[in-house]
């Protein structure tokens, strides 16, 4: 077997077989295939696709380059991930609600990929926070303070982090079977028993329509049930930013602002759908709207406030930023986006804002860059808001002057505003 052949099958629209794909995986893995042979074949999944059986076999391969964590020991633990968004803060700020509620949560999460962001790029603006931590400060954690949030540590799902991160630069991200098995191999790599996936929909997400949402549901579910993991699929839109913050820093802040009491409705209503099916999955409550409830009540008790500051300190970070958010660095330069005309905001293309911010430094062009925390876009209105002529709709905000002028001009082609009949 060789890596040749195996892109030539699935460049001509072939059906690859179990070992071809454990061959491409393993050796993907170990550095015997380089990325540029790689990049081939990924292109190649992602313009022919893969089988419901490729599919799986992907998954479970990517799951096992690694090592499979044992959680058994800590109960019921569920886990939650998002198949991508522009400003999707809720991992931030759900999991330390369900940890709260006593639901134990270990997660690991991914970084920025095209122009969504990443839950451990957004961890890692706290000073001092470490995602990385080695599998035994992870479990530990999760016994001594019910949560964990970490990355893809030491050696889970190795696979899937080299992949993600080339996926991300040569745009092959958004398809079904490459998103599935990521999610997946991951999910099962990390070991929780039942998994609880968002699964969006929109201009901000990789799948454009509900019908498509509906497919990646599908197969991550069935792929779930193979698995033995029971994962329950939200469909949710995502044409516009979530909340009211696009990057790192800033949406740490919106974050600390919504475990204080102070979240957005679009933002809560994501928490509450997602919550409430997991407090379902883990035995907390059956009834979805009790639930909700629930949830509210634990936001307005600061109990999930005053967790989200134990897993700060638990995993290395300096607390006092989150205590006063006006201590984290913010970026450099800003530039204010003010409406030419009064109107009702028809539209804000998520995809555009979350490109603007990559633009501005808070996300990756290549697999190597750093990314700057503190840049981003503050929204001051959503859609369906009537704006006056010369009001700010929004702010830029970077460390890199001259990408402000091109940053503009998308985040002004995003908005849309319709004038009002007189
Ligand atoms: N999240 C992931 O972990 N992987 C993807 O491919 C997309 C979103």
């Amino acid at each position: 077997m060789n890596i040749l052949d195996i892109i030539a099958k699935k460049r001509d629209k072939k059906e690859l077989n179990k070992e071809e794909i454990e061959y491409f995986i393993t050796n993907y893995t170990n550095g015997e295939i380089p990325d540029y042979q790689a990049a081939a074949l990924v292109m190649a999944i992602y313009l022919n696709g893969m089988t419901m059986e490729e599919t799986t076999n992907l998954t479970l391969a990517m799951a096992h380059s690694g090592d499979i964590l044992d959680l058994s020991d800590l109960g019921t633990v569920v886990d939650k991930h998002s198949t991508g968004g522009v400003g999707d803060k809720i991992t931030l700020i759900l999991m330390p609600i369900m940890a709260a509620m006593g639901v134990p949560v270990a997660k690991m999460s991914g970084r920025g990929l095209g122009f969504t962001g990443g839950t451990a790029d957004k961890l890692e603006a706290i000073p001092g926070y470490r995602t990385n931590l080695s599998i035994e400060e992870f479990k530990n954690n999760v016994k001594e303070i019910g949560i964990s949030l970490i990355t893809q540590t030491g050696n889970l799902a190795p696979a899937d982090k080299k992949l993600y991160a080339l996926r991300d630069t040569i745009s092959c991200t958004s398809s079904i079977p490459l998103i599935s098995s990521s999610i997946m191999s991951k999910k099962i790599a990390a070991g929780a028993n039942k998994i609880v996936l968002d699964v969006t929909y929109g201009d901000g997400a990789f799948m454009k329509t509900k019908q498509k949402a509906e497919e990646l549901a599908s197969v991550m579910k069935q792929i779930g049930k193979l698995a033995e993991k029971e994962t329950v699929c939200i469909i949710t839109p995502m044409e516009e930013p979530l909340g009211y913050s696009i990057g790192n820093t800033l949406e740490v802040i919106e974050a600390i602002e919504a475990l204080k009491g102070n979240i957005k409705e679009d933002v809560k209503q994501v928490v509450l759908e997602l919550g409430s099916q997991i407090l379902k999955l883990a035995g907390k409550g059956e009834n979805i709207e009790e639930n909700k409830q629930k949830i509210q009540d634990c936001i307005n008790s600061q109990l999930a406030y005053e967790k989200f500051l134990a897993l700060v300190e638990k995993q290395g970070g300096n607390s006092s930023y989150c205590k006063d958010t006006s201590k984290f660095q913010m970026a450099q330069y800003t530039m204010d986006i003010v409406s030419s005309k009064e109107g009702c905001i028809q539209q804000m293309k998520a995809s555009l804002m979350g490109k603007a911010s990559c633009l501005l430094g808070a996300g990756r062009m290549k697999k190597e860059d750093n990314i700057d925390m503190a840049a981003g876009i503050i929204l001051h209105h959503k859609v369906g808001e009537y704006i006056q002529k010369g009001e700010k709709i929004a702010t830029l905000y970077t460390n890199k002057e001259d990408t402000l002028k091109a940053s503009l001009k998308m985040v002004e082609d995003a908005i849309l505003i319709a004038d009002i009949k007189k």
